[in-house]
């Protein structure tokens, strides 16, 4: 019997991606994939290290295995990605039983690992963090069935803003080559894959180090090229390098969704100063400004720290403000999170946790109002949708997204997954909206082609 892995993924659609990598390399080498953590042979972590209560989540679902490991010693339990990365060896002294601590660069190596441990070799800890990023190991059928993929193409971060631990724990920044992007792009589409979103910690800023080749509009344009890709999507851009260029190829590009995860961070621009995000609050207006004469139906969803050291009452008041002014269609909310090695961590003017709490709640009830606002203008439109599958409801409900990234669900008679199809939205609830099917005679035959 070949041996089985388990993979369980905290963080960000990129460590979802590094997972799924891993899985298609070691099913190549010939072990299964099991969802059963209990019976597996090799025990995988995924963990992020963005925010404290991420790397706890981690460290406790560590902190549970050891019985796993000494009810069956020679079992493998490896700890990867980012809180690998920042802990290094000190994880082999608080986990004595770990036999592998695996940073995002070297994940391509993981077969080779757990064959050198399977053999009695040293327990190993991986955290080179200067290799190239990859782009996903290919898997016959590893794809089966999916309408939507991410991909890689480039990792790490030179940003350094103040709060972020991130360039601590996937190094510099390095592009994959548009040559390799091109053709996982490629492979994927033939697979089936209808949908693609291009992943990087700043993917606008993908090839700007001179190594020649396209920056990522001339990349956008050729991966709109590509026969069969119906939709591209992208994800995350920073505002200081959002060029004339990209927001053109909102405008330009078929495949291009009408959508921009574009992270603001604060609306004060003292805060912003500190945070060392380089651009002030009214920059940022007028880029989303831009964005919206170059495609009216844009959605624009962002992030907001609050509670960062110096971060008074008013400076607050502003986040809230900019957050009524621009109107989000959707905001991803944080408590400041102190991460060591920042130079936010040395910054005076720390906000009490019931502060920040306080914060948090008025930010999100705000947004809440804001999302609902803007799901609910939808109502009577016809949108595009791509179907990914069954909805939650089973039954006849399907599911999908619309161009602007939003999940409907409506209801048809055939399986239309994989299709692009014309709903027509009949309710814009907080989470998702509700529609129909246009003629569903006509979508199905035309969803056909
Ligand atoms: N550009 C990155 C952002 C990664 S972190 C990328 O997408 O790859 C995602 C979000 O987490 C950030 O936009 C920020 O809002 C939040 N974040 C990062 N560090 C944080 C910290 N120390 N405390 C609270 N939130 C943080
Ligand atoms: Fe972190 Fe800033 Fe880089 Fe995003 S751009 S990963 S928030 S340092
Ligand atoms: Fe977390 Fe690492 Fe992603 S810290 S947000 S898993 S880049």
């Amino acid at each position: 019997m070949s041996d089985s892995f388990y993979i369980k993924t905290f963080g960000c659609q990129m460590n979802k991606y590094d997972s799924d990598s891993i899985s298609q390399a070691l099913r190549n080498s010939g072990y299964e994939q099991t969802q059963q953590m209990h019976d597996a042979h090799v025990i995988l972590i995924n963990t992020c290290a963005v925010r404290k209560k991420a790397e706890e989540k981690a460290l406790t679902l560590i902190g549970r295995l050891l019985p796993l490991k000494t009810r069956s010693p020679e079992r493998v339990i490896g700890i990867i990605g980012c809180v690998a990365q920042d802990k290094g060896m000190d994880l082999f002294h608080r986990f004595p039983y770990l036999d592998l601590v695996m940073g995002p660069r070297t994940i391509h190596r993981v077969g080779e690992y757990l064959s050198s441990i399977k053999a009695g070799g040293e327990r190993i800890c991986a955290v080179d963090i200067t290799a190239d990023p990859v782009s996903s190991a290919r898997c016959n059928g590893f794809l089966r069935g999916r309408v939507t993929s991410f991909l890689k193409i480039m990792e790490g971060c030179d940003n350094f803003c103040t709060y972020c631990i991130v360039p601590y724990v996937r190094g510099r920044e390095r592009s994959v080559s548009a040559k390799q992007v091109i053709d996982e792009a490629t492979y994927l589409v033939s697979n089936g894959v209808k949908e693609i979103t291009l992943l990087g910690q700043n993917v606008n800023s993908y090839n700007a180090k001179g190594s020649g080749g396209p920056r990522f509009p001339g990349l956008l344009r050729e991966l709109d090229a590509i026969p069969g890709l119906k939709r591209l999507r992208f994800t995350t851009s920073h505002p200081k390098d959002l060029s004339d260029d990209l927001i053109g190829c909102f405008a330009d590009l078929r495949s291009l969704c009408s959508h921009i995860h574009l992270p603001v961070q604060s609306g004060s621009d003292k805060v912003l100063r500190l945070m060392g995000r380089g651009y002030t609050r009214d920059t940022y207006i007028r880029l989303i400004e831009r964005l919206r004469t170059a495609r009216p139906d844009i959605a624009i969803t962002s992030d907001m720290i609050v509670g960062f050291p110096g971060e008074m009452e008013d400076d607050f008041e502003e986040s809230l403000r900019l957050i009524e002014e621009i109107q989000f269609d959707n905001l991803f909310s944080f408590r400041y999170s102190e991460r060591k090695r920042t130079v936010a961590s040395k910054l005076p003017g720390k906000v009490e946790e019931t502060e920040k709490q306080r914060r948090l709640y008025a930010l999100q009830e705000k947004q809440r109002e804001i999302t609902l606002l803007k799901n609910r203008l939808l109502e009577g439109t016809i949108q595009e949708v791509l179907v990914e599958g069954p909805g939650k409801r089973g039954g006849e409900q399907l599911t999908g997204r619309t161009p602007g990234n939003k999940v409907v669900n409506f209801s048809a008679k055939t399986n239309l997954q994989g299709h692009l199809v014309e709903v027509r939205i009949i309710e814009g609830r907080q989470n998702s909206l509700l529609g129909e099917l246009i003629d569903a005679n006509e979508a199905e035959a035309s969803a056909c082609l």
